[in-house]
């Protein structure tokens, strides 16, 4: 089963093409975008250990000629000193603004590739090739590229869009477990902003789909894909509604920093238990029922998701701490905090207008029950 989800954005569209087996297409997929018939392709070490030799040989197969950087795995290699080793390399590669870079891994590994295309001579095109769940269903759709500073996450980058995204869900066979169930969080967080129906799907079907279940993942990450690729179409810049798509990421922001990037809490997890925060928030204000975070902390359960803060292994700060962590995230607009809330599973909105008193009153509970 191969699905495909077209991004239309006129002048720089794309599609999405979404199947187990779907990186035997690379090969007549590149080769159509053009170019001298010579592919770059970055990637990390697990990566290319595991998949860089089946990539090259479908390549192969098409004509194409490919050499291969693996950086170092892990988030450390979004930064100025891999940048630059990228760049040089795609130099030395002699990629010309007709050729095509080719992104093959997880969020960072797209992040950084598509972040060198951008500015390699002023742009040249890139493909996403997706590895990991997260990077499937949110990080390498709709062009959002860039690399951390040491004054935080994100900070550098640019709008950059793919021409073309391959994600294989075969490739997640060899995600461990836990960043498996991070991504998840992104896939759970599209029903939670957006399609009470996919939310009720994922309740039924995500287990099944975590064990391995191969119609049940295409059928999430496409469902995922539309969902980003409809926001990305209405708002590419996130001057409004792509901001959507942060639904639990100002909480998450906050507990990330708390906890120093670290494996104690991976992005997708932060994201879940955001998410769970944010529906907290929601009920405490009256905007939506008591049973929706219920049922949010219910599913993530069920999945053996982190859930709450409790969660967290290790020192966590009070909540006026992560109260002001959360006035660092990047999204902070006049100063003022923007969360995504909700009224109810599916229907969520963005607001600044939220008392800090009950952010605080409801962090520090779900701080006291650690
Ligand atoms: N990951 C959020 C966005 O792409 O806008």
């Amino acid at each position: 089963m191969t699905e495909t989800v077209h991004v239309n954005l006129p002048g720089r569209e794309y599609d999405i093409e979404i199947g187990a087996g779907v990186l035997d297409l690379a090969g007549a997929r590149i080769a159509a975008i053009g170019g001298r018939g010579h592919v770059a392709i970055l990637t990390d070490e697990t990566v290319g250990g595991l998949h860089a030799a089946s990539l090259q040989e479908v390549l192969r197969g098409a004509g194409l000629t490919s050499d291969v950087l693996a950086l170092p795995a892990g988030e450390a290699t979004k930064s100025w000193p891999h940048l630059e080793r990228s760049v040089e390399w795609l130099l030395e590669q002699k990629v010309e603004r007709g050729d095509v870079v080719v992104a093959f891994g997880g969020g960072v590994i797209g992040d950084l590739g598509g972040f060198a295309a951008a500015i390699l001579r002023r742009g040249v095109r890139f493909v996403q090739i997706p590895t990991s769940l997260l990077a499937q269903v949110d990080s390498s759709v709709g062009g959002k590229t860039g690399i951390n500073s040491p004054s935080g996450k994100n900070l550098i980058g640019a709008f950059h869009q793919p021409s073309l995204v391959l994600a294989d869900t075969s490739l997640l066979n060899t995600l461990p477990k836990r960043d498996f169930l991070a991504g998840y969080g992104e896939v759970v967080k599209y029903g939670l902003l957006g399609d009470a129906e996919f939310f009720t799907w994922l309740e039924q079907y995500g287990p099944a789909l975590a064990e391995g279940d191969m119609d049940a993942r295409v059928r999430a990450v496409r469902r995922s894909c539309e969902m980003k690729a409809d926001i990305v179409e209405r708002d590419e810049k996130e001057q409004g509604d792509r901001a959507l798509l942060n639904l639990g990421h100002t909480f998450c922001h906050a507990l990330e920093a708390a906890t120093g990037y670290s494996d104690r809490l991976l992005h997708g997890e932060g994201v879940a238990i955001g998410c769970a925060l944010a529906f907290e928030l929601s009920s405490r204000l009256g905007l939506c029922s008591q049973e929706d975070p219920s049922r949010v902390r219910q599913h993530l359960k069920q999945m053996g998701m982190k859930t709450d803060l409790s969660d967290i292994p290790g020192y966590l700060p009070d909540a006026d701490t992560l109260l002001a962590l959360m006035g660092q995230d990047k999204k902070v607009v006049a100063g003022q905090l923007r969360f995504i809330l909700s009224r109810g599973i599916g229907h969520v909105f963005i607001t600044s207008d939220v008392p800090k008193d009950a952010v605080l009153s409801m962090l520090n509970d779900a701080l006291a029950q650690r």
